[in-house]
């Protein structure tokens, strides 16, 4: 894992060939992670089961995003997109995720995820884009810094 750190952000870099994967109940509460979300986020496993999903929310990811996230769930059991996630240790880390539902029976039982890393023009893309979507709502935008790692 790479850190690249200034005075108030620390990101992880998720490895290349690394999924993030977990399994929630059809309310968001976690059942499940592989031992990659772990490390990525910084918790222990047994933290991260029974808690909800928005554990590892960012202050800087816009409400519409998941608002849409839970719209899109509701309404054709999938969505995929670009997330900013929050590490235990307040560091963060970029992902691109595909959450679908997984039916048994013809019934949808859960909702599985998985994550995998962007690169960091669509990290610099999404960044710019979430600010602007928080402006809109009049959240408050914080001055992030990117430094590229060859
Ligand atoms: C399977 C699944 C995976 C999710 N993964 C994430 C995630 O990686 N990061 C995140 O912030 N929210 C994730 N969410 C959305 C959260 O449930 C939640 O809506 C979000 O963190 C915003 O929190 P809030 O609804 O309390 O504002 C996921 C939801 C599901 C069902």
């Amino acid at each position: 894992m790479q850190y690249n750190s200034s005075h108030f952000l620390c990101e992880t870099i998720v490895p290349k060939n690394e999924i993030i994967v977990s399994r929630t109940d059809l309310k968001g509460i976690i059942t499940y992670v592989n031992d990659t979300f772990a490390q990525i986020s910084g918790y222990e496993a047994d933290e991260l089961i029974g808690e909800h999903h928005n554990i590892v929310r960012h202050p800087d990811m816009p409400k519409t995003v998941f608002k849409e996230l839970w719209e899109s769930l509701q309404k054709n059991t999938k969505w995929s997109g670009y997330i900013k996630n929050l590490r235990k240790d307040q560091g963060f880390y970029w992902v691109y995720a595909e959450i679908s539902g997984v039916h048994k029976e013809n019934k949808l039982v859960e909702y599985k995820s998985l994550r995998t890393p962007i690169t960091f023009e669509k990290k610099l893309e999404y960044q710019i884009k979430y600010d602007k979507l928080r402006l809109k709502t009049n959240d408050y935008v914080r001055k992030v810094i990117y430094e590229k790692i060859n």
